[in-house]
């Protein structure tokens, strides 16, 4: 054993692009303090297996603009079966840790918080999502990376629509929240935007891409999220299998819907979902220097002894809030929002 005090950090839930530049600045910010650092790899699973890698200055050289996480993520919650929390707490002692950064969204967060709560281990969260459903911090990372991406595929599929004369459904990700579908179909200037936080009237639908074709525009663009749902029948797609915190892998709603528009309205009609294309490559600008921020002011929170706590994004000042507050309730977006984006409906 080297004598330092050796700080760990694990991702977990979804990847999304930033998630290196967080193990980065961590590391970097540690280095200062004079802690040793590790990797604890595919989120929780590696500490309940005691799977560790070494972040050294050499292991995170290069990683900034690199997308997904060289540790490895999983869905895994040791929450699942009792002994494995007791494995986890066991392997925390054996490595020695002084602290552990746990990098996620609600379900990697709400187990970061559970052992902070009831194990007491000395835990930071840093919040990650490109569904952007984090309470307590106005925006998560990896979000800018994925509206941008989206909004340049509803760009494109713009001048496919305009020239076929059709009406394109694009399918984008956000479970709960329609954050990620609000944005990118602002951006992208969609014809109608359809999240979860408002139920689908169809006959709204309809009014809007006709009144549209009435305009002189024979094409349209319909944003829809995949967590949306109809306000009459409770059509939505997901698969029955949950994941290991009790989600549903959602995905169809999309098709679902452009059947009905091209049944309702005679105009021929497309769906694009763009999957797991919103959460690979590269980060934005923004949000490389969101994560480093964040990785940052986390290592800081950890020689504070500030454990219990996330890093959050108030305003442009990055502050620490209440773990148990941030997993307390997924963020939905504001009707505000929304109203901005039906200004622009058919
Ligand atoms: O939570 C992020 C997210 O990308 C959601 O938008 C989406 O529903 C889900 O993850 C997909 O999960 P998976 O990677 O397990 O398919």
């Amino acid at each position: 054993m080297s004598g330092k005090k050796r700080i760990a950090i694990l991702t977990g839930g979804g990847d999304c692009p930033g998630l290196n530049a967080v193990i980065r600045a961590v590391a970097r910010k540690s280095f200062t303090y004079g802690y040793e650092v590790i990797g604890i790899k595919d989120g929780w699973k590696g500490l309940v297996e005691n799977d560790p890698a070494v972040l050294d200055d050499y292991a995170i050289s290069g990683i900034l603009p690199k997308g997904g996480t060289i540790l490895g993520t999983s869905r895994f919650n040791p929450y699942k079966e009792k002994q494995n929390v007791a494995k986890l707490k066991s392997n925390f002692k054996k490595l020695n840790l002084f602290a552990l950064i746990a990098v996620g969204g609600d379900d990697t967060l709400g187990v970061a918080n559970k052992l902070y709560l009831q194990e007491h281990l000395p835990i930071v969260g840093v919040p990650k999502t490109i569904d952007n459903d984090l309470s307590a911090t106005d925006f998560t990372f990896g979000f800018d990376t994925a509206i941008n991406i989206a909004t340049e595929c509803i760009d494109r599929l713009h001048t496919t629509a305009e020239s076929h004369h059709r009406v394109i459904v694009v399918e984008i990700m956000g479970r709960h929240s329609g954050w990620l579908t609000a944005y990118a179909g602002i951006a992208g200037g969609a014809d109608v935007i359809l999240i979860p936080e408002v139920a689908i009237d169809m006959k709204e639908v309809v009014k809007a891409l006709k009144a549209r074709r009435k305009r002189g525009k024979p094409f349209s663009i319909v944003a829809v999220a995949e967590g949306a749902a109809f306000k009459k029948s409770k059509e939505i797609l997901q698969e029955e299998k949950l994941d290991a915190f009790g989600n549903v892998r959602l995905g169809g709603i999309g098709q679902v819907l452009a059947e009905k528009i091209d049944r309702m309205t005679g105009f021929e009609t497309r769906t694009v979902v763009l999957g797991h294309i919103q959460r690979g490559g590269t980060p934005t600008a923004m949000d490389r220097v969101l994560s480093t921020r964040y990785g940052v002011k986390a290592a800081e929170l950890v020689h504070q002894r500030k454990f219990g706590y996330m890093v959050s994004l108030r305003g442009n000042e990055i502050r620490p809030v209440k773990l148990q507050e941030a997993v307390a309730k997924p963020k939905t977006v504001d009707k505000e929002l929304y109203n901005v984006a039906k200004v622009f409906f058919g």
